[in-house]
């Protein structure tokens, strides 16, 4: 005889129906953001091995892309450019014929309202240094390289851009992204920040992606440090207060407690971005026969959504939304 005869949890889970009816947390491709590459002057689709199954695309690859990801149901993606040459002001980022602006307008062109396009706002591939800012004196300096963020959007909004996402980290970025939309007329562009963008060594995969790993030292100078959670949440709140509509945390599988905390205290979406280095150890275990991916990505999926992401911006976003429409 046990002490408590009436508590037995496995009521619960004793077939597949009821399991469903009492499932606390739900995901669905509506809940992800796809990121895509788009190179100018590239001639077909280019694989990167640190990141297998993500291309790099042509813009006449574009629709198709779009086509797929839509077919998916998911609703939003994130455009990241690689642009045929880099200066020291970033003027590719801005360039009315940029490769992110033309490939802004060929998408709303093409699919209108029927899906969310988002755009990074960064320097990094821009930049002969590969820094997020522009370098004077060896430094990243923060208050021209927030002007000229304000610019990306602005050309981005121009191109007809409905989320812009700085990935910067240079304080006042929100604010001067905000200020600039607004006074060229598009109040209604939204800012998706990545408001707490760890200094990780999960993002190298991206580097070889995006072609935009720093020339000198690192991002320690911007980016927030992995052992200060109260500063992250300090970035969190500042970006609020610049009026930010969307707030992210960064990377995403091991910052849960980040973006579990970010959830709880502010009452703003909170997106969780699961970075490159996240994908490629899932990647690299799988191809080895270790891990079960579909799986795996489905128990890291949930649990960034359990943690209290709104949104997630992963390279499986496509894998992803097969294996929840099954
Ligand atoms: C840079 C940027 C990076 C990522 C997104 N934007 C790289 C970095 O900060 O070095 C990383 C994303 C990923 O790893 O998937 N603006």
């Amino acid at each position: 005889m046990s002490f408590f005869p009436s508590r037995r949890l496995r009521r619960l889970r004793k077939n597949e129906k009821i399991r469903d009816l009492v499932q606390e947390i739900r995901l669905s491709p509506k809940d992800l953001i796809c990121p895509i590459f788009v190179q100018e002057d590239l001639k077909k689709r280019t694989v990167v091995e640190s990141m297998p199954d993500i291309e790099r695309l042509p813009l006449n690859e574009i629709v198709k892309e779009v086509e797929s990801i839509v077919d998916l149901k998911i609703p939003a993606i994130m455009l990241f450019g690689i642009p045929a040459a880099k200066d020291d002001a970033g003027t590719s980022a801005f360039a009315d014929n940029g490769i992110v602006q033309k490939a802004i307008s060929e998408i709303r062109k093409n699919f209108g309202k029927k899906i969310v396009i988002m755009a990074d706002v960064c320097l990094c591939q821009y930049t002969t240094s590969g820094h997020c800012g522009l370098v004077k004196e060896n430094k990243i300096d923060n208050d021209s390289s927030i002007a000229t963020l304000a610019k990306i959007a602005v050309s981005q909004a121009q191109s007809g851009v409905d989320v812009v996402s700085p990935s910067a980290m240079m304080d006042g970025q929100v604010f001067a992204i905000r200020q600039s939309l607004d006074d060229t007329g598009f109040s209604d562009v939204a800012i998706m920040s990545h408001s707490a963008k760890h200094r990780s060594a999960f993002y190298s995969p991206f580097r070889d992606m995006a072609d935009c790993a720093p020339k000198f030292e690192d991002r320690r100078t911007y980016q927030v440090p992995f052992t200060n959670p109260m500063e992250s949440l300090r970035e969190v709140e500042m970006d609020i207060n610049e009026g930010v509509d969307i707030v992210m945390i960064k990377p995403a599988l091991a910052y849960l407690d980040l973006i579990a905390e970010t959830k709880r205290r502010f009452n703003v979406p909170v997106s969780a971005y699961s970075v490159s280095g996240e994908y490629a150890l899932v990647k690299g275990a799988a191809k080895q026969g270790w891990i079960n991916e579909n799986d795996v990505v489905s128990e890291i999926l949930y649990s960034i959504k359990r943690a209290g992401a709104d949104m997630i911006v992963t390279y499986f976003a496509k894998a992803g939304a097969k294996i929840l429409q099954d």
